[in-house]
Order: structure tokens, then sequence, then C-alpha cells
């Protein structure tokens, strides 16, 4: 019989998580039954929201995650060996999944479509779950007009380098934030970013004052946090303001204390709306018929940390959350 692998946590995390709160198991993997696929994975996601879903870990469980995988043995309708398929296996490189009963919003494979010579990994990036939030989140949330001023944080990210990117494409002058000097530059003369700062640097208050004195009317929040504060305090009369994540308290353990926003959000009227990108799980295929092209034409950039080998998963998640990567991190199986 032959086994899978997968990483198990050992230790709940407290702050930032360790290498030594995962281990390394196998186990076998049963025969395959009517119904049910065989896939092997040939990338892993390591994303922000598998730090952030404590709900999904527990001690002797298998860390949580998404995966591109090759099916390579098939009892299913629909799922012919040899497809690639999208799916939230975890951190495990050989999966059984029981199509027949799986839950159909979370753990069905989703069939990776022809992406035109693009790479496979870019389902779990710009052609998958951060493609598809950079989309919806500020396009249907913030409606962003020709010429308005766009901040989003977390910029150099795999949902923040989409987000500004898409705002520029669609008119706007985009200003992104970013933890180094390098991210700045990449995103600034390569993504075309009108402005960027290093928040780790730069005060943002007096930075925002000086780029956009009459204020922002979009902001695209990665973070959350004082970065947030800031941007919050320099909006313009009824600006918008997508809440996507808040990953600048992920690995805090007490409740961070950020300047208190509502005197702006009440005086300037802005709209602050939170959301998770399933809410258009129906609808990705839009985001991707119109980010596929524009990559493909060239006005929509993307880049990937990748890692390489399965047993490295960990480092690639500690290394993601530190800010290590540039666009989307994933580890090649
Ligand atoms: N709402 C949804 O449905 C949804 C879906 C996907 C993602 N998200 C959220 O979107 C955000 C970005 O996710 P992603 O997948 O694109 O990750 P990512 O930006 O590619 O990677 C995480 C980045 O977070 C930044 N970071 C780490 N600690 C920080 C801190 N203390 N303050 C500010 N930035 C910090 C780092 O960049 P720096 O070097 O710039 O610090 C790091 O590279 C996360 O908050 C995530 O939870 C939400």
């Amino acid at each position: 019989m032959s086994k899978a692998r997968k990483f198990v946590i050992t230790r709940l995390f407290k702050g930032e998580p360790k290498v030594s709160d995962f281990k390394l198991d196998s186990e076998d993997i049963p025969v395959l039954q009517d119904g049910q696929i065989l896939c092997e994975a040939e990338f892993i996601s390591v994303d922000p929201y598998q730090r952030a879903y404590t709900e999904g870990h527990g001690v002797g469980r298998t860390m949580i995650g998404s995966q591109v995988a090759r099916i390579v043995e098939s009892r299913a309708d629909g799922y012919p060996a040899g497809r690639y398929v999208v799916g939230a296996w975890g951190w495990r490189d050989r999966t059984v999944v029981d199509v027949a009963n799986a839950d159909k919003d979370f753990l069905l494979p989703i069939l990776v479509p022809d992406l035109g010579g693009l790479p496979l990994s870019l389902s779990l990036g710009v052609l998958g779950m951060p493609g598809a939030t950079a989309y919806f989140g500020l396009l249907d949330i913030c409606d962003p007009k020709p010429g308005e001023v766009v901040v989003v944080s977390g910029a150099a990210g795999a949902v923040g380098s989409i987000a500004g990117q898409i705002a520029r494409i669609k008119g706007c002058r985009v200003i992104g934030i970013a933890g180094s000097d390098v991210k700045v530059k990449w995103v600034k003369e390569d993504l075309g970013f009108d402005q960027a700062f290093n928040y780790k640097t730069v005060n943002l208050d007096k930075a925002l004052k000086e780029v956009a004195p009459d204020g922002v009317d979009v902001y695209f929040d990665n973070v959350g946090g004082e970065q947030s504060s800031a941007v919050i305090a320099n909006m313009r009369h009824r600006g918008r303001i997508a809440v996507c994540g808040c990953i600048s308290v992920y690995n805090e353990s007490q409740v961070a204390v950020a300047p208190v926003i509502q005197m702006h959000v009440v005086s300037r009227e802005l709209r602050m709306e939170g959301f998770v990108v399933a809410r258009w799980s129906g609808r990705w295929d839009e985001a991707f018929r119109e980010l596929g092209p524009w990559i493909r034409e060239g006005r929509l950039k993307y880049r990937e940390t990748v890692t390489d080998g399965f047993v490295n998963t960990p480092q690639a998640f500690i290394g993601m959350l530190r800010g290590e990567n540039l666009g989307k991190a994933v580890v090649k199986v």
C-alpha cells in the first residue's frame, strides 16, 4: 500500500508559528472506491488565512490549506486521470477525495481550466482565490472610478499586487504600502503603481498628506492596525474601504490597539465593508476571464515566491508571514 505525506500540528501556534509546531507524518492511501479520485499535489499554497483561521487548527490535525494537484487515478465521472484540480485538503502530498460525497462549497475539487500556457501554480494565485479576492473586493465593494486615488496595503503580496494593478487598469491613481524598499521598488517600477511607501521607514500620515492632499477615495485594506488608521484618517468625503484582511494582528495573542477611526468614518461619511471571497464563489470565472487576458496582454503582472520541496512547507508559511514573499507564496511539491 502506498503512503501519503502530511504535516500535522504538534502545538497550537503562539505568536509567530515555528517549524517545531509541525510534524511530517504519513498515512496509508486506501484502495480507491467508486466516486473517488487520487490526487498528487503539484503546488501547495501558503496563505495568511491558514494562520488566522484557528478554528481549523488542532493538535494532531493536518494543517489547513489548498493545493493544485494532478488526478493520478479516477473512479469518479467528470474527473478524469491527468486533469488538474484545486482542493482544500491541507498540507498533504497525496489525497483520496470522495467526489461523490464532497462538501459542495469547500472540499469539492475545482477542475483547472486550460490556462493557455500560463503556469499551473497561478491557479493558487492570480487565477485562483487571491486573484478573485482582489478583483471582487476592489471592483464590487469599492467601485473605483477613473482618476480616483486608491491605496492598497500589503501591496506587494498575492492579493495586494493584483488589487493595485486592477485599480491602475481602471484608470485610478494607485498608492501602495509594503514592508521593504525592494517591494516598494517592485510595485512602482514593475507594476506601475504611481506611488509606494515602506511602512517600516515612512510616516504614512505625512506621506499620504503629501501625495494625496485632497484625500484617498478608495482603500483596499489587507493589513489593519495602525497603517489602516493612518490611511482612514486621510480619506476623502464618501470614501470606500474594502476590509480584506488584517495580517498585522494574526500573530498577536492580545488585542492590538490602533488610533481610533470612528470620527473620520462619521465626519467623512465613509463606507467600510468587510468581505470573504467565498461570497462570489459562483462567479470566480468572471474574474479569471478578465485577469487572464490582461496577463497575456502584459497589462497585469504577477510574481511568485516558490519554495522547493514539500518538506519545506512550514518554512514557506513562516517566511510568508514574515514578509519574505514578493507576490504569491507557493511550495513546489
Ligand atoms: N477576505 C478574503 O476573502 C481574503 C482572501 C485572501 C486573502 N485575504 C487577506 O488578504 C491579506 C493578504 O493576503 P495574501 O494572500 O495576499 O498574502 P501576502 O500579502 O502575499 O503575504 C502576506 C504579507 O503580509 C505582510 N505582513 C506581514 N506582517 C505584517 C504586519 N505586521 N503588518 C503589515 N503587513 C504585514 C507581509 O508583507 P510586508 O513585507 O509588506 O509586510 C507579507 O508578505 C491577508 O490579510 C489575508 O488574510 C482575505
